[in-house]
């Protein structure tokens, strides 16, 4: 047996694994008397939120803006949002835009009055109401994030460090069920430790890495909806996938984002004779919500037989694209297409989970002691289908939410709780054939992208759950045989979402939002309030114990 350096255990009042905008933003709304722990599998700046272009949606527009706010975002999500959630998010709206200037986020400012913020329109939005800085808000909100957590005493930021577990005392052999931290990679040091935190949250952002294509980063592999699910968590709603409609079509750029404020801002959608197409899906054809856009655009490279479509904004001209597009004109340009030239050749790819782990208004699931925010968290917002930049919003507003119910929330002592055992990799060796992890990642990817796509049919959802199945038990088995590596923790995740994904499709039998199912094609006008929840089997004993090497059975 092959032996790593000696585990070590860390302690926190809070434990916060993942750090996007989530997971900053509640480490900066948590009091400064409490100790806090950010845990980054990647650099401090992973994840997706520095990907993010089109902005942040807020009703700055007064009342009425609001009350059209919550109506988009309720008929985005195909009637399913739960409308207090929807109320409560968007209200709170301009007041996180105003926190987030206090913190000098360098937003967009208009050309006319440049006292008032620029506001762009996306798709679903009746009228412009995105925040943003240029087409590069993301990356302007990470570093606004990052300076304001460095500045702070109280947190402690560990990068490189990959959550394997949560450890809960149910599985200590307690009858209370509550999380008392996690076990974690420290991927430099190559061990395990301990991180024991009276809070934790889950923060770890979605799991668009299920699919073959897609805009999201490397690590968007659900850990933190596979880590709840295993704890014990309920999680819903994982059939509603959604697809971005235009990515630039060029495999050299790893499905680069062409955002939907390019067509906000006019950008046409056309096929390769140069017409266009939209309006015969939709009659608010390019800013039609974003599953029908996605769908329409599958529907005619199907239907023509062709690789693409275009997007075409090179009519406003070089200064207002180069004004308001500055990254993506520059992106593109890498790749020999100028946008201000020509129009780009574009393409669907899986961009935002809008299912997760179950969370009530404060974050908390259903485990005490543990939340979920952001990408990773099913909070009622987003319903069948996320209106466009509303991720971000939800992000700030269910941080602060879960700040703020921990800050309420009395010290306990450690005498509570039983000893946590640490990791034992005493069973386990090396791995034998690292090439399985690789082999089975791409197969997994693959089969999502083919048979729980854009487009599905029962059949081809029982292909995938097949398939799914199959690479389930050949991860575990591997999982229980060899020692914990990056690349296997990633995997052992993405096929426990990818088999929440095809179950929960499995179970809709109608066409809403994101799922749609050519043997369903009609929406249940009575399935209108009807989450997929998918409750899971009693949480087993830790699986690191010394008969970890035996494989613990497989939660069906
Ligand atoms: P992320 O930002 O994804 O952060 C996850 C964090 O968790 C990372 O730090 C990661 O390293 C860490 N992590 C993951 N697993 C582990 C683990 N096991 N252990 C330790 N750490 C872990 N939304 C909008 O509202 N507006 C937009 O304009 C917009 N544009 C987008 C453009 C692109 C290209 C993409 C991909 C998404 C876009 N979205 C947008 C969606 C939005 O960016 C994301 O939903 C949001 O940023 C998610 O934030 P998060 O904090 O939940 O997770
Ligand atoms: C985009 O800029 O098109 C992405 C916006 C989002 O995903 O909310």
């Amino acid at each position: 047996m092959s032996e790593r350096k000696d585990s070590s255990t860390l302690q926190s009042d809070i434990l916060i694994i993942g750090s996007g905008a989530a997971g900053l933003a509640m480490a900066l709304r948590l009091p400064a008397n409490l100790r806090v722990l950010v845990l980054s599998k990647a650099g401090l700046v992973g994840g997706s939120t520095p990907w993010a272009q089109g902005g942040i949606a807020a009703a700055l527009g007064g009342t009425e803006d609001i009350e059209q706010h919550i109506e988009d975002t309720v008929k985005a999500g195909a009637g399913l949002p739960e409308r207090e959630v929807v109320e409560r998010v968007v209200r709170a709206g301009p007041e996180q835009i105003e926190w987030l200037k206090s913190l000098e986020m360098p937003f967009s400012h208009d050309h006319d009055d440049p006292e008032r913020l620029h506001l762009t329109r996306e798709g679903g939005h009746s009228q412009r109401r995105v925040a943003h800085a240029a087409d590069h808000t993301g990356r302007s909100l990470m570093e606004t994030l990052v300076s304001a957590v460095r500045a702070r005493e109280n947190v402690t930021v560990l990068e490189h460090h990959n959550a394997v577990d949560l450890i809960t005392a149910r599985r200590l052999g307690e009858t209370r069920d509550a999380c008392l931290g996690a076990y974690v990679l420290d991927i430099k040091n190559d061990r395990v430790v301990t991180v024991r935190a009276r809070h934790t949250a889950l923060a770890t952002g979605g799991a668009a890495k299920a699919y073959l294509f897609t805009t999201n980063p490397d690590g968007a592999t659900g850990d933190g909806i596979a880590m709840g699910w295993r704890a014990g968590c309920r999680v819903s709603n994982m059939e509603f996938i959604q697809f971005h409609p235009t990515c630039l079509y060029e495999p050299r750029a790893k499905s680069f984002l062409i955002s939907e404020a390019v067509r906000g801002e006019g950008g046409v959608l056309l096929r390769p004779d140069g017409t266009r197409f939209m309006a015969d899906h939709h009659p608010d054809a390019e800013l039609a919500p974003r599953d029908i856009v996605a769908r329409a655009i599958d529907a005619e490279i199907k239907r023509l037989g062709i690789d693409c479509v275009y997007l075409d904004i090179s009519f406003k001209g070089r200064e207002f694209i180069e004004t308001h597009f500055p990254m993506i004109h520059a992106r593109c340009l890498e790749f020999g297409y100028d946008m201000t030239q020509e129009p780009l050749p574009v393409v669907p790819a899986a961009h935002y989970t809008c299912g997760g782990v179950m969370v009530d208004e404060h974050g908390r699931t259903d485990i005490d002691n543990l939340y979920a925010i952001g990408e990773t968290a099913h909070t009622g917002l987003h319903g069948a289908n996320r209106l466009a930049s509303n991720s971000l919003l939800e992000c700030l507003v269910f941080a602060q939410a879960a700040a703020e119910r921990i800050a309420t929330q009395p010290a306990s002592g450690d005498r509570e709780h039983p000893a946590i055992p640490a990791w034992d990799e005493s069973q386990v060796t090396d791995p034998d054939e690292a090439v399985v992890v690789t082999h089975n990642w791409d197969e997994l990817r693959r089969s999502m992208w083919s048979y729980v796509g854009i487009v599905r049919t029962t059949k081809r959802l029982y292909r995938a759950r097949d398939r799914v199945n199959l690479l389930r038990r050949e991860i575990h088995d591997y999982y229980a045989h060899f020692r914990v590596s990056n690349n296997l923790i990633e995997l052992r995740n993405l096929v426990e979402v990818a088999d929440l994904i095809v179950r929960s499709a499995l179970t809709r039998h109608e066409s809403r939002g994101l799922h749609y199912s050519k043997d369903f094609p009609h929406t249940n006008p009575r399935a209108e309030h009807f989450n997929t929840v998918l409750i899971p089997p009693p949480a087993r004993p830790y699986p690191n114990v010394r008969d970890r090497h035996r494989g613990t059975p497989l939660q069906d």
